[in-house]
């Protein structure tokens, strides 16, 4: 790498969120009430022409893989299963009494993360899923059914009785392959466990399979992510999602147990990144957005070319739909109006809908302001480029971003702003100069993983 490259991945290294939302979840400020939160849904699918989006979260893994950032509860104990299915489930019927217009407006996708939804059996996942999925509109040529999969403990019959349910894409955990890095993580699959799954999940007609992989862990070297990236290759995913490594360990405390210098730093990890991404380019892999790669013939990259690409809480995605309802502990559900998040602890999960009540923990509702800046930043992490509200709002970014437009990061143009290509590795950088609320209130303490 040369060093001006260096210079300024070291300069630009500096905590930013990964705008999955705006504002992003630590600048939520006015939550709505139940009432003000289901009139929302209701107007917002009312006045949607497209249909919805339904999330339902499975926060159960067996065991914690060290790098892990996500929201789940590690336990071996399945008899916790059946207990988590009916509360979702109720939940489910709360709010179709709330909000009827669930039941009317087509449901164009529905995804199951985790935790491991696959914690639950194939028995489990059909309990779960028929009732929901019998209950909706659904026209199965415009309809996705997604599930992320940790391959070590997925089962060919859970995803045939997702097969049998409509689900049509699947989600791998991968990682990295390096038998290494994958001791340091407490997360040991040989890569024939991810092959064969990948091979049954094709065989049974899953349309699209993905794979997760991330660079910036312990002990990953430059041969090694190169030697992970090869193998990625020879199985032919439809796509790779690159994720940069968070590393927030004053909310994730096992990624304390990382040594700092086995960790690489904002350059070594921008290589890495480099590295894997020159493997997948050269393998006819196309770049879309910040961290994902598709084959030219998927749905991603069609989207990216037809300038359509959407992105949500969970990331890039080729489908765009209004209103998004998270079901199940932790989960954030989005609408034009407002966030709603709910109980993050499965105590109070449970505890609220016992009573009948909603498990809200806090949302949002955005002020007409942060419906402008929420669609400038989605239109620059998806298309690389943004036009500003009026001469005043480009005046303010060449002031704000003149360092990045000297160091030729940024451009602004008859009221554009554009990232260079030597740029995109600083999108989240750019995308700052939008998030009116971080620039007036700075966090006292640390609470956004490293840009880089
Ligand atoms: C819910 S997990 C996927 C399903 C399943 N639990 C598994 O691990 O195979 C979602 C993905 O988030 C990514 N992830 C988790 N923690 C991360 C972190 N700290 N930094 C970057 N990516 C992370 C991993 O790539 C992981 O596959
Ligand atoms: S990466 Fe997946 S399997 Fe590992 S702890 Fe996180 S959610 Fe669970």
């Amino acid at each position: 790498m040369i060093s001006s490259t260096k210079i300024l991945l070291a300069k630009y290294d500096v905590p930013a969120p990964r705008y999955t939302s705006y504002p992003t979840v630590p600048y939520w400020e006015t939550s709505p009430t139940t009432a003000e939160w289901i009139g929302h849904l209701k107007t917002s699918l009312n006045e949607t022409a497209g249909g919805w989006s339904l999330y339902l979260h499975i926060p159960f893994c067996e065991t914690l893989c060290t790098f892990c950032g996500c929201n789940n509860i590690i336990t071996k104990d399945h008899k916790r299963e059946a207990p988590y299915v009916e509360m979702v489930l109720k939940e489910w019927q709360l709010y179709i009494e709330a909000v009827p217009e669930l039941l009317k407006k087509p449901l164009k996708n529905i995804h199951l993360g985790g935790g491991t939804p696959t914690f639950l059996s194939a028995e489990a996942l059909t309990e779960l899923l028929g009732p929901i999925l019998s209950s909706v509109q659904i026209d199965l040529n415009d309809f996705e059914g997604s599930i992320e999969v940790d391959p070590r403990r997925t089962t060919t019959e859970q995803l045939r009785a997702l097969r049998k349910l409509g689900f049509n894409r699947v989600s791998m955990g991968v990682q990295d392959f390096n038998p290494e890095v994958q001791r340091l993580v407490n997360r040991i699959q040989p890569l024939e466990i991810t092959e064969n799954l990948s091979n049954a999940a094709r065989d049974m007609g899953y349309t699209s399979v993905n794979f997760d992989l991330i660079y910036g862990l312990a002990k990953q070297t430059v041969e090694s992510i190169r030697a992970t990236a090869e193998s990625t290759v020879q199985l032919r995913p439809d796509r790779i999602a690159l994720y940069s490594f968070a590393l927030v360990p004053w909310i994730k405390p096992q990624q304390r147990l990382f040594k700092d210098e086995d960790l690489p730093k904002a350059a070594e990890k921008r290589e890495l990144y480099e590295i894997a991404r020159g493997v997948l380019l050269n393998a006819g892999y196309i770049e879309v957005g910040m961290d994902h790669f598709a084959l030219a013939t998927d749905k991603l990259s069609l989207a990216l070319k037809e300038n359509t690409l959407h992105r949500n809480f969970m990331g890039y995605t080729d489908q765009r739909t209004d209103v998004m309802l998270g079901l199940g502990v932790s989960s954030i559900s989005e609408t034009p109006y407002s966030f709603h998040q709910n109980e993050k602890l499965l105590p109070l999960y449970q505890g609220a809908l016992e009573e009948d009540r909603l498990p809200t923990l806090r949302g949002h509702i955005l002020t007409s302001e942060d419906r402008v800046r929420r669609q400038q930043i989605l239109k620059l992490m998806t298309q690389y480029e943004v036009d500003f509200i009026n001469s005043e709002q480009a005046l303010q970014a060449q002031e704000f971003l003149h360092e990045m437009i000297q160091d030729g990061l940024v451009s602004i143009s008859d009221n554009k702003m554009l990232i260079q290509e030597q740029g995109k590795p600083f999108l989240r950088n750019a995308c700052v100069f939008f998030d009116e609320r971080l620039k007036h209130k700075q966090p006292q303490t640390k609470i956004f993983s490293q840009s880089i």
